[in-house]
């Protein structure tokens, strides 16, 4: 305790401040726009919405009856439109959008602005052919190709909502994503790339589809080559519907309100909630943010490294650097394939200026070593961000030295899928960092931090809360407005709770410190306790689980899952890799337990709720020396009686 205190002072006193030579560059200079927007938040904001192309102009910036907001009402756009359209008529047809590179090397492709606006227009006259039309949902479960980013256009285009499933689901994850959202469609491949293996894509389909009636046509992109099933009717190739597509689809005026997409997310419950955004407010939040946070100019090669799964790849590769017309990289791949420099040798080969990842990312490059990023020409990197989790001092410190080369500032981004944008975050060229802190936040958003009473904290520990609403918010859960209301606005009355805790220095920096509720963060993906425990409980042996996150090196927290069988069944290490597979089978590989532990029981307090605290304890050798005890009742019980008088 002592030690980290002391950790604590030496990291609120460690500062890096933009060198002269970065600031003369940067887009903003100075807190002017801080002040600005604290001054009239709303004006500020139309400001950014300005830069937007509109068909029709907003009548009203804001409108708060909490918890709902609607921004930039009466005004219509295009978000296709604003990342393809605008800068072709501005004669930057030729400028490239994406530079991807497959995972097998040397496959790479260079897709200007006026190539992906053609095949997004081809892509949405596919969707339309298809009787897709304006509200429909359309599910996209894709590997990282520059087709993900023409179908989530193609859908923006023709004001149909998509919803982006992650690659890495399992074919039961899909399933229940597409029945919540009510696809019509799935956009899929044969199969994708990941470490040098092909991930079944199409498999996971056929198993998923015999189980939802919305889905009328599944559209397939060949990517591997493998063969794979094909339903009659039902399953069409990508290559042959756009071959037949017309070239020009005119664009929807969409309403600044009408929903773009749904992404699915992890919550306390074992069902993952469906978080709305909107079109005009979401894309003036990713424009403003991606802009400033990353100084972006027309001279940059941007690299977020995210997959567009999730929602960094929404906001920092699809609609953000789109609708900025900037050029960014795009990788289909993992950081290790086919070997571990490989980021390094995509930033030299394609000149990365400004390079975007997670610190679960940064601490596996730290334990490869510095050898492989020094092999590499990294000199035309100027700026580096982290999101995700919270970033540990000295893995900030080794990506500031060894991949920064002490040269580049670092934005540490706090945001979230339901904030659409970043939230808190430094300003490149203004804000001094502190490794580990996100800092302040962005101008034109307000955060504080509030004890249980909800009273606010200036210095100190407490709960993290948005106290204003903001563009890129959520509008509500998909199908689920009560949920919306009760899980983000019924801590406080009329603030926004992340589910966050933080604390806030004397500067007023904020140091965010984690979940506190029963989410846990694994290498930077979001998963619910809850969904884990239903998924161990669907096995026949398994009576009862909890999950918990311990602290792991790598990942920032590993599943550590509490099991109790079913009389008659034996803890074995065969049993134990089999829950893991199924827990994988049910969800998907990235929530596969790393530790099962079979317990006798399971520690409850007398209310019934099971005591987390001494699991995680156990889980990361606190609370017992030798885990096996745990299969005797006894053990169990007297270090529940232990814990007992300190849970609450
Ligand atoms: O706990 C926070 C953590 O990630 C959560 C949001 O996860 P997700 O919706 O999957 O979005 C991740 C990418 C935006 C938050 O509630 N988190 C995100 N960024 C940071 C962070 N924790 C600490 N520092 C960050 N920079």
């Amino acid at each position: 305790m002592a030690t980290d205190r002391i950790e604590t002072l030496l990291d609120e006193q460690r500062r890096f401040t933009p060198s002269d030579a970065f600031k003369a560059q940067a887009h903003v200079r100075d807190t002017s726009p801080h002040e600005r927007a604290r001054r009239d938040p709303e004006g500020y904001w139309a400001d950014w919405a300005k830069q937007l192309e509109w068909s029709r102009p907003w009548d009203r910036v804001l409108e708060w009856k909490p918890p709902h907001a609607k921004w930039f009402l009466g005004g219509k756009l295009n978000a296709s439109v604003n990342c393809l359209d605008r800068h072709v008529r501005a004669g930057k047809s030729g400028r490239v959008a994406l530079i991807w590179e497959g995972e097998p090397p040397g496959e790479v492709r260079r897709i200007t602005y006026g190539e992906l606006h053609a095949d997004v227009n081809k892509f949405a006259n596919v969707l339309k052919g298809l009787g897709v039309k304006r509200g429909d949902r359309v599910a996209i479960y894709l590997p990282m190709v520059p087709e993900v980013a023409v179908a989530m256009l193609a859908c923006a285009r023709i004001g149909a909502v998509h919803t982006v499933v992650f690659g890495g689901f399992s074919a039961e994850s899909l399933r229940d994503r597409i029945n919540d959202a009510g696809a019509k469609i799935l956009v899929t491949a044969d199969g994708g790339y990941r470490r040098g293996a092909i991930v079944p894509l199409k498999q996971n389909v056929d198993e998923a589809l015999a189980d939802t009636p919305s889905i009328e046509h599944v559209v397939v992109l060949r990517r591997t080559g493998q063969t794979v099933t094909f339903k009659t009717g039902r399953d069409l190739w990508w290559t042959e519907l756009m071959a037949r597509a017309p070239k020009d689809c005119p664009p929807e005026a969409m309403d600044a309100e009408d929903p773009l997409y749904i992404l699915y997310t992890s919550g306390t419950t074992g069902k993952p909630k469906g978080i709305l955004h909107t079109t005009g407010g979401y894309l003036t939040h990713v424009y403003a943010t991606t802009k400033w946070v990353f100084d972006l100019k027309e001279s940059d090669v941007f690299w977020c490294t995210a997959d567009v799964g999730w929602v960094t790849g929404h906001s920092y590769v699809v609609y953000g650097p789109l609708a900025l017309g900037v050029t960014e990289v795009m990788y289909e791949g993992a950081p290790d394939h086919p070997g571990k420099d490989r980021f390094w040798s995509i930033c030299a080969k394609h000149g990365v200026t400004v390079f975007y990842t997670a610190p679960t990312a940064i601490r596996a490059f730290m334990k490869w070593g510095t050898e492989l990023p020094a092999r590499h020409d990294l000199s035309r990197l100027r700026l580096l961000g982290t999101v995700g989790e919270p970033i540990n001092p000295e893995a900030w410190m080794w990506y500031q030295e060894h991949i920064g080369g002490k040269r580049c500032p670092i934005v540490d981004t706090w945001w979230q899928t339901e904030t659409g944008g970043i939230m808190i975050t430094p300003l490149p060229g203004v804000t001094a960092t502190k490794p580990g802190s996100t800092t302040v936040p962005f101008p034109g958003i307000e955060a504080v931090l509030l004890d249980g009473e909800g009273k606010e904290v200036k210095v100190g520990g407490g709960y993290l809360a948005i106290p204003k609403p903001w563009p890129g918010m959520l509008r509500t859960i998909w199908g689920d407005d009560e949920r919306y209301q009760q899980v983000y606005w019924s801590k406080w009355k009329n603030k926004y709770f992340p589910g966050d805790g933080a604390k806030r220095d004397e500067d007023g920096y904020f140091w965010i410190l984690g979940r506190v509720d029963d989410v846990l963060n694994v290498a930077g993906h979001r998963i619910g306790t809850m969904e884990v425990e239903s998924a161990l409980v669907d096995h026949s042996a398994v009576a009862e689980a909890a999950v918990v996150g311990r602290a792991h090196d790598l990942k920032g927290q590993a599943l550590a899952a509490f099991v109790t069988l079913k009389e008659g069944r034996q803890g074995t290490d065969a049993l134990r890799e089999e829950l893991k597979n199924h827990v994988s089978k049910k969800i998907g590989a990235l929530a596969k337990p790393d530790d099962i532990l079979f317990s006798a029981d399971l520690p409850k307090t007398r209310s019934g709720k099971i005591m987390r605290r001494l699991l995680k304890d156990i889980a990361e050798g606190r609370a017992l020396g030798d885990t096996t005890t745990l299969a005797d009742p006894a053990v169990v019980a007297k270090l529940r009686d232990q814990y007992e008088s300190q849970e609450t």
